[in-house]
């Protein structure tokens, strides 16, 4: 075990990002911590707010790619666009919740606006996907709580 390195996509969700009229940040900001604990980074998407598309690549991801761990940013609060985690759940053959359930409980402490977040953490196939909110600032918090927790994850998945 731990021959090959683990493979992740990060995608934003983000309507004004997929326009151009604002700088994606938190994609970058995820991409950068992933490779930092050597993860290979094979893909990064920059997708409006629209269930259907991400559906398509979260299926894709998984099963075409068999990434190892997929990684979301953006669509979890309480807007009417903010369709990610219906998109996660629709995708998801099983739940692993502890992964977003430690997201909260650590971001609680932090921020209580944590508990507008609506991420979901589930598995598809061999694929663990985990939804991050959408500010680099939690998108840091976040990664604090469960980068070096997953791996074990992971490996289990294989
Ligand atoms: N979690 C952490 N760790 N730090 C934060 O600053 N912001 C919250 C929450 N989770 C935040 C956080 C806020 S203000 C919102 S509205 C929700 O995440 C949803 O964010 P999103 O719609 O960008 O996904």
């Amino acid at each position: 075990t731990g021959e090959r390195p683990f493979q992740a996509a990060v995608i934003t969700l983000s309507d004004k990002g997929s326009q151009g009229q604002r700088k994606d940040e938190s994609g970058p900001a995820i991409v950068k911590r992933l490779e930092e604990k050597g993860y290979q980074v094979v893909e990064t998407l920059l997708l409006a707010d629209e269930q259907a598309v991400l559906e398509r690549q979260l299926i894709r991801l998984c099963d075409q790619r068999q990434l190892d761990l997929i990684l979301t940013t953006g669509g979890t609060g309480f807007a009417p666009r903010d369709v990610t985690p219906e998109a996660t759940m629709a995708v998801a053959q099983r739940n692993a919740p502890g992964i977003a359930e430690a997201i909260r409980a650590a971001s609680l402490r932090i921020t209580p606006r944590a508990m507008l977040s609506r991420g979901v953490s589930v598995i598809r196939g061999k694929t663990l996907i985990v939804n991050l909110p959408g500010s680099p600032k939690a998108v840091q918090e976040s990664m604090d709580v469960f980068l070096d927790v997953i791996p074990h994850g992971l490996t289990l998945l294989r």
